[in-house]
């Protein structure tokens, strides 16, 4: 036995290799912050008697649990704390484990004060220029450590003596900054007595860079959180004798004139490498427009990730090259040039190529995504964007010779661990699987975004909605969402609204009361409730909850007027069916008031659970009584009462089969509708981003597990194999955004709202699906189908390692399941068979008659879990 994993606030402590970051602190302004850690089983079947865990002369003795939050008293700033876990099995020995934590600055006041170059102003709606900032100081003797703590207005990139300190991207992060701004901590350890240069580089980035969300117009928005950029920070530095703190103050010097003239998230950076910095003057303090609390940074870092090369594909015309990555992300690439003096290389950066092989940009409306480097004239030069982030496969590259430029590229996004997978014996659902990795990958990038490269990028809350699921399978992503939901909570409106995007863009994205997208705040805690069986956060989140269906409710009386029932949830606005595949936006706002009223149900549900689980009974029976009703509105006003829609089309009848609205003969003859509108369609779905994710569990749970594979199998469009027929290498906002004669529709092709069929492969044909939250107890009832021969899923929850494979083979169905420390298991196999397992390695076989086809070949394919390249 040993203890695998320790987490401070949901990141990981134990191994520091696991951060292979040399500067940057993950520092706790928390007073109560929460522990948690993991075993690894152990072989000779020893159990746990107690725990014991000790932080700073605090201990606490725990028995079943794997998390605790600390109580002892209040955490000192600027303090290393040990975590010392000391556990006591049945066998008589004991295993140990020690982790460090570091606190941050807590309510200490900031040495430093705001400081900007108060001459500067830029033009709307156009990103500001990089604004940098210089201290040079004199030690008067060498530290012991010294830890710089900031933070800006805008995103920032730190150097010292030259050297890059910034190991992550866009810090402070995105945040609501009128009520919350993040700061960081780099160490930069023992520095030497004498002179050193602190230079830090602050672009627009989300507070005061352009934005925009509105399709097809060029209206962008800029400056939202304040007229320019600022910075604020402190640089602690520990001599043997004394500390001494170096703030932010008029002492520091400011200028716009510097290399990097350009930086925007859309539109790329200019870079011109002949320009030294210059114009320096002195900053003076700023007083900002907003007013935030300033805390330790509360979500993941964003991180350089994966590395990828580029393949030449193609030139065109005047010299200029084409490059494939081979992959869709969300990244940036890196040069290595060596160019003449002045020599100007420009990149663009593309998810597609046209028929005639020349870049495809119409998808990214008006965002540039581009590159300019201007050559000082060195033998080599490198040049890595910090400031801006695109969505490409490939790129385009002119002004420089082939043989001059050396190209890699990095995936950027947050640094979440990788805990999911799934592969199986097609390999093209295996390309699927891949391709819905990669689309979660390029939208967590600090928020849960719509897609990476137009000039949206923002945090869309009705996609995160349908997609939670499948994302908390595949990813760690508790302090990710856990930050995202808090901003969620500060701009619900008084009426209860929640902002169509979170962090909200004033002024820009509305905040009208809306299902799907604004159920986001009680699906998203939901699903991390149901991943990680914490209650913490359905406690924060529940006055937001049951304030956003205290305003469906307002919104549903109104509906009498045209659907004589109160439970009809249609008005204000609906995206209702959106991005369905027949029709346009106003046919998908048209079914508005079926996805409403389904999505409202499926709310007052889980709110009903959510309430038990807290202890509100009275609550838990209101909104109980209250789903009841609405289904039955649902079934009374768009029914005949006996199944069958008034106005048939496959969401309709999706959402209430899935969240379990109709029951017996109903749901029957509802699932044989929805089977029969796919046979007329060609054996299509025509379903959008609000009922896809669940198009499949309502065939295969209700009678239709042939047609639910007959759906996962098909690769004409509409279909998710059709995308992967047509090279994609992630997954797109509409069905067939590549045409089938090669013709590109302007949508994105990095979304991920589609990718929730992950849930479906994981929880379905891997059978994977926690009966309890937090998988302390969970089911493995496999469901082959497709002709699929085997499968291997695998799944890393807070009790550790899940792990199923399955393979059909001489008519036999034969499971090997892992089943976790501290977890039992129900297996239940094709026959119907039906046992309880605890932990360790399990075998079963049953038959499973074939016609033949699945039989072919006995293979058994590897799962594993982490980067997987592509
Ligand atoms: C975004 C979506 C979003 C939708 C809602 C789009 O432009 O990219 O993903 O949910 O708008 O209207």
């Amino acid at each position: 036995m040993r203890i695998e994993s320790v987490q401070i606030n949901q990141l990981e402590i134990l191994s520091e290799k696991k951060q292979h970051l040399a500067h940057l602190m993950i520092p706790i302004d928390d007073d109560h912050p929460l522990i948690s850690f993991r075993f690894t089983p152990d072989e000779n079947g020893a159990g746990i008697i107690k725990t014991h865990i000790e932080i700073g002369g605090w201990s606490k003795e725990l028995h079943d649990e794997i998390s605790v939050r600390y109580q002892g008293p209040a955490l000192q700033p600027f303090r290393k704390y040990r975590i010392s876990i000391n556990t006591e099995l049945s066998s008589g020995e004991s295993v140990y484990a020690e982790a460090f934590f570091f606190t941050g600055r807590k309510d200490t006041p900031w040495k430093g004060e705001w400081i900007s170059d108060r001459s500067y102003s830029f033009r709307r709606p156009q990103s500001p220029a990089p604004m940098s900032f210089r201290k040079i100081f004199c030690l008067r003797g060498d530290t012991e450590e010294s830890i710089l703590y900031i933070t800006a207005l805008g995103i920032m990139n730190i150097r010292l003596d030259g050297e890059e300190i910034s190991d992550d991207f866009f810090a402070p992060g995105f945040t609501d900054y009128r009520r919350f701004l993040q700061y960081s901590a780099y160490r930069l350890g023992a520095l030497k007595k004498g002179k050193h240069e602190l230079l830090v580089t602050v672009a627009g980035g989300w507070a005061l860079g352009r934005t925009t969300h509105i399709a097809n117009t060029d209206k962008s928005i800029s400056g939202l959180a304040g007229k320019r950029q600022a910075l604020l920070g402190e640089l602690r530095l520990r001599y043997p004798d004394k500390e001494e703190v170096l703030g932010t103050d008029e002492s520091f010097e400011v200028t716009e004139t510097g290399p990097l003239q350009k930086a925007d998230f859309y539109d790329g950076e200019v870079y011109d490498a002949r320009v030294s910095w210059s114009r320096w003057r002195p900053a003076l303090r700023e007083n900002l427009k907003i007013h935030p609390e300033i805390r330790a940074a509360e979500g993941v870092p964003v991180l350089a990730q994966e590395e990828l090369h580029a393949v030449p594909v193609g030139e065109r015309p005047g010299g200029i090259k084409i490059y494939d990555f081979g992959q869709n992300f969300s990244g940036i690439v890196k040069i290595c040039v060596h160019g003449e003096r002045g020599q100007k290389i420009v990149i663009r950066h593309g998810e597609a190529l046209k028929k005639d092989g020349s870049l495809y940009t119409e998808n990214l409306r008006s965002a540039e995504q581009r590159i300019v480097y201007i050559c000082r004239g060195e033998k080599t030069e490198t040049y890595m964007p910090r400031f801006t982030c695109m969505g490409f496969r490939y790129i385009e590259v002119s002004g420089i010779e082939e043989e001059k430029i050396c190209i890699t590229a990095y995936a950027v996004y947050s640094g979440l661990a990788e805990k999911g997978s799934f592969v199986c014996s097609d390999e093209r659902i295996n390309r699927l699987q891949r391709n819905i990795l990669w689309s979660g990958r390029s939208n967590f990038v600090d928020i849960p975004t719509d897609c990476p490269q137009r000039d949206e990028r923002q945090g869309w809350t009705g996609d995160i909605a349908v997609f939670a699921n499948t994302a908390l399978f595949l990813f760690d992503m508790k302090r990710f969402l856990k930050k995202w939901l808090r901003d969620l909570k500060y701009e619900q409106s008084v009426s209860g609204a929640v902002p169509f995007v979170v962090p909200e863009r004033p002024g820009v994205t509305p905040k009208i009361t809306t299902s799907c997208w604004g159920d986001s705040c009680i699906l998203v805690p939901y699903a991390l409730y149901r991943e990680y069986g914490d209650k913490e956060i359905l406690e924060e989140m529940y006055p937001v909850m049951t304030k956003y269906l205290a305003a469906v409710q307002r919104y549903s009386a109104l509906s009498c007027l045209r659907w004589h029932s109160p439970y009809i949830f249609a008005f204000p606005f609906q995206f209702g069916d959106w991005c369905a595949p027949e029709g346009g936006v106003r046919d998908w706002l048209s079914k508005g008031p079926w996805i409403g009223t389904a999505y409202y149900y499926q709310s007052c549900r889980i709110m009903s659970s959510i309430a038990a689980v807290t202890g509100r009974t009275e609550d838990a029976k209101k909104y109980r009584k209250l789903s009841e009703k609405i289904a039955s509105a649902y079934c009374r006003v768009f029914t005949d009462g006996s199944g069958n829609l008034k106005d048939p089309f496959q969401a309709g009848y999706v959402l209430p089969l899935y969240f379990g609205m109709v029951r017996g003969k109903e749901a029957r003859k509802m699932a044989d509708n929805l089977a029969e509108l796919i046979r007329v369609n060609g054996g299509h779905l025509s379903t959008g981003f609000t009922a896809t994710p669940y198009l499949l569990f309502a065939l295969s749970d209700n009678g239709h597990e042939k047609e639910a594979f007959q759906l996962l199998m098909k690769d004409t469009a509409p279909s998710w194999l059709y995308q992967v027929r047509k090279g994609a290498t992630t997954t797109w906002e509409q069905w067939d955004v590549i045409q089938e004669n090669g013709e590109i529709k302007e949508a994105s092709m990095n979304h991920y709202a589609y990718g929730a069929v992950g849930d479906f492969l994981y929880r379905r044909v891997g059978g994977i699906e926690p009966l309890v939250p937090g998988y302390r107890y969970f089911r493995v009832r496999p469901v082959p189908g497709g002709g699929l021969r085997s499968a291997a899923v695998r799944h890393v929850c807070i009790y550790g390692i899940i792990d199923v494979r399955w393979r059909i083979c001489s008519g036999q169905f034969e499971l090997t399941l892992q089943v976790p420390y501290g977890t039992e298991a129900e297996i239940v196999l094709p026959d119907g068979s039906c046992e309880k397992v605890s932990y360790g390695i399990h075998h079963r076989i049953c038959c499973y008659p074939t016609d033949g086809a699945e039989d072919v070949r006995c293979d058994q394919p590897e799962s594993k879990t982490g980067k997987d390249g592509r």
